[in-house]
């Protein structure tokens, strides 16, 4: 079959065979096939979607494009964390340390960069002075057999295809579709050579799954390639209705997680981190129940040994482990404005989206691939969903480098917030596990 003969096999909703799909994703990744066929083949599986044979088959080709990670002689269990986006999220540099500090499971993390309105791990990591998130693959083993922990980037050689569909995606409209998200991040993380995945599916105003339903059909397909490809795979559907802690940006998440692994986590954020972290300590079968994994990640806490993790890594990483107990040593904002509220009442609803949206507009991400991050912008929330704020009592500070941007962004904040007479309760944290 020819490339249009396959796109019009797809656009008219029949199945494709395993070598069709191969033949796409080879030929697209190697340049055979360009930009303009793929993307139509894109907005065919947009509009028709796929089956899991297919979701799978496609997943597998992205994986082939590139190599798997052979993590064979690290001992103990291979498992890591996924997210699918979100406002706020820095669960990941709370949950990596977290677990290996708990010993007995290796956490080996290939991350991201902001995607979208969305903050990326990578980012937030590389706020720290020094820290390297380009670590070889042979760094990357030697630090996890000695640390039990190691976050990196997608390298080259990481299902190349998916760097290259991902930004296709991107400017095609068609990131939002459920077998595209499912195979790409699942070729990734299959990739890493882990023995187990825990997937954090956000839904909600912020989420790319702004549906349960969707959501839930997301974490169904990603669960499903994970066992057809032999992996333990467990996802829970958390809420992205409102931004996750107090802080979005790079440098302030950094505060706020180091803060977490203090023992002083707000509480949304020590939830979400603790259920996935608890996932990660009943799969790898460090304990045998909840209230067990519970009580060994509050150990690892209260006993510091958690954030002692989180300062190696940081040091085994070459960034300025100082930054522990000095958080000064991180990029400082040079303007704040504070945002008031315009009236009295309940915090009912936060458009997250928007708030994502204006914290890239801050400089807290990219709007071009090459764009320059602010490290030290963002915004310091003062009020969540439920809670009450008088007229002109602070409800978001924003921060940053750039006097204009404050400006600009800090005059729409207020437009995110919906507040009104009527007490709200705010989101539960974790609506579903599968
Ligand atoms: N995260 C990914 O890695 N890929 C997607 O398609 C969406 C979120």
């Amino acid at each position: 079959m020819t490339t249009y003969e396959i796109i019009l096999k797809k656009r008219n909703g029949k199945q494709l065979t395993k070598s069709e799909i191969e033949y796409l994703v080879s030929g697209y990744t190697q340049g055979t096939i360009p930009d303009y066929q793929f993307s139509a083949f894109l907005m065919a599986v947009f509009f028709q979607g796929m089956s899991f044979g297919e979701i799978t088959a496609l997943t597998e080709a992205m994986i082939r494009t590139g190599k798997i990670f052979d993590l064979s002689d690290i001992t103990g269990f291979k498992i890591d964390k996924h997210s699918t986006g979100g406002v706020g999220d820095k669960v990941s540099l709370i949950l990596a340390p977290l677990v290996a500090a708990c010993g007995g499971i290796n956490v080996p993390m290939v991350s991201g960069r902001g995607l979208g309105h969305t903050g990326g791990t990578l980012d937030k990591l590389e706020s720290i002075p020094g820290f390297r998130t380009d670590l070889t693959e042979n760094e990357f083993k030697k630090q996890l057999k000695k640390i039990g922990v190691a976050m990196m980037g997608q390298t080259k050689e990481l299902a190349p295809a998916d760097k290259k569909i991902y930004a296709l995606r991107d400017i095609t409209a068609t990131v939002d579709s459920i077998p595209l998200i499912a195979a790409s991040i699942m070729s990734k993380k299959l990739a890493e050579g882990i023995d187990g995945l825990v997937l954090d599916v956000k839904t909600g105003s912020g989420a790319f799954m702004r549906e349960l339903n969707d959501a839930n059909k997301l974490a169904k397909v990603m669960i499903e390639i994970g066992k057809r490809m032999g992996k333990i795979v467990v996802a829970l559907i958390t809420s992205m209705e409102q931004p996750l802690g107090n802080m979005i940006g790079n440098s302030i998440e950094v505060i706020e997680s180091i803060e977490c692994l203090k023992g002083n986590g707000p509480k949304d954020l020590m939830e979400v981190s603790i259920a996935l972290s608890e996932e990660m300590l009943l799969m790898g079968n460090i304990v045998k129940t909840k209230e067990q994994a519970r009580q060994l990640l509050a150990n690892a806490i209260n006993s510091g040994i958690a954030l002692e993790k989180f300062r190696q890594l940081i040091k085994y990483q070459e960034g300025d482990e100082r930054v522990i107990d000095n958080y000064n040593i991180l990029p400082q904002a040079k303007y704040r404005i504070e945002v008031k509220s315009h009236k009295s009442g309940y915090i009912q609803k936060i458009d997250t989206l928007a708030m994502g949206l204006l914290s890239v507009e801050l400089g807290c991400g990219r709007r071009t691939i090459d764009g320059k991050i602010d490290d030290s912008a963002g915004f310091i929330l003062k009020k969540k969903i439920g809670d009450y704020i008088k007229k002109s009592e602070l409800l978001v500070e924003v921060v940053g480098q750039d006097k204009n941007k404050v400006k600009t962004v800090s005059k729409k904040i207020l437009s995110a917030y919906k507040i009104g007479k009527e007490k709200v309760k705010p989101p539960r944290s974790i609506l579903q596990r599968m």
